[in-house]
């Protein structure tokens, strides 16, 4: 590895580059925050794994959110490595017989990448999932989601924002869904891990969470274990735009696609100070996604549901914790 800090001299980005780039990729959002991704550096190309270990048996028995989450650090990777220089040319699931192995990226000088780039890559610690009532999307235009559209298709994903008249269907969908899942004791108990008695570097730490008086106003959502009773943004019912994220075909590598192209639109709408929040107790069922599919103006396969408001002014949350770097991030040659 390289020590100079220039893109323009060395081959690949130095180590202090490397981590401070992993610092912002493991700010991307996960499942849970399961974090469940690895990163390797070789010396010259950077590796990204799917954690095994870090599967949600019931939520998520096909790895599906955990391929999106790791989706999504990709993005968030090559948004801060460009952001600092550098392109990342990225070769996606590289070894069929290594179905964990999702991406390795090779590196070339980037002088000039776009502004766009930028303001994405500022973004990255801004945003929140936000689990609240939100105002309607101050700025929201048919050019803004236009921009969103351009981010997702180039990964070869659909996204489309959902009309006034499809959210009862989406809201009648979310609580089925979470009906569904009421008794299902691997399902609950899972949450339960991962929303409470989780140590706190993982999981959903419970000022992320809220209340049922919290939840009551919010019509598409999953139903976490109830944070203590509070009444934050009392005089607000759910105005955010729901918008879904689907894709041609339900495998694998369309998966990890739909991670990236969500973690643009999360900073993209980040950047233009919305509130967002990526739903998917709904998606994770087949008959949830039967249904979605209905509301879509194509014949895609609904991965991801986002709620996408605006949040009460002069509200800043601290960000959810993640585990420390040394845990998901090595240097080493093989
Ligand atoms: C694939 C995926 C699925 C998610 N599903 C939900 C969900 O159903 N409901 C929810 O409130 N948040 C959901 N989230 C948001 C995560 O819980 C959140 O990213 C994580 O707790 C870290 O918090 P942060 O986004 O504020 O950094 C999801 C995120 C991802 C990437």
């Amino acid at each position: 590895m390289t020590t100079s800090d220039s893109p323009t001299t060395t081959a690949v980005p130095d180590h202090r580059t490397l981590l401070a780039v992993m610092r912002l990729a493991v700010r991307a959002p996960s499942v849970h925050n399961t974090q469940p991704w690895r990163w390797r550096f070789d010396g010259a190309r950077l590796h990204l794994y799917s954690d095994p270990d870090r599967v949600l048996a019931a939520a998520d028995p096909h790895g599906r959110q955990r391929t999106i989450s790791c989706g999504a650090a990709l993005h968030h990777a090559r948004t801060a490595f460009a952001a600092r220089g550098w392109h990342t040319d990225t070769v996606r699931l590289p070894d069929p017989a290594q179905p964990d192995h999702l991406a390795v990226i090779d590196f070339r000088p980037w002088p000039d990448p776009p502004p766009g780039v930028l303001t994405r890559a500022e973004a990255i610690e801004r945003r929140r999932t936000d689990r609240l009532p939100m105002l309607a999307p101050r700025g929201w235009s048919g050019e803004f989601v236009s921009g969103l559209r351009r981010l997702a298709n180039p990964h070869d994903i659909e996204f489309d924002v959902l009309g006034d008249d499809a959210r009862p269907r989406l809201a009648a969908v979310s609580e089925h869904a979470d009906a569904a899942r009421h008794d299902d004791m691997m399902y609950q108990h899972e949450l339960q891990w991962w929303t409470g008695n989780s140590e706190p570097p993982e999981g959903i730490p419970t000022d992320a969470l809220v209340s049922h008086a919290e939840q009551s106003r919010v019509d598409v959502g999953r139903a976490f274990p109830a944070a203590q009773h509070s009444a934050r943004r009392a005089d607000l019912t759910d105005a955010a735009r729901l918008a879904v994220f689907s894709t041609e075909e339900d495998a694998p590598p369309r998966w990890l696609r739909t991670g990236e192209a969500l973690s643009a639109v999360l900073l993209e709408a980040t950047a233009a100070g919305l509130a967002t929040c990526p739903v998917t107790h709904i998606t994770e069922l087949p008959a949830g996604r039967r249904t979605v599919a209905t509301l879509l103006p194509h014949e895609t396969v609904p991965q991801v549901v986002l709620r996408i408001g605006t949040a009460p002014e002069g509200e800043q949350r601290p960000p959810t914790p993640r585990r420390p770097l040394a845990e998901v991030f090595e240097v080493r040659s093989s």
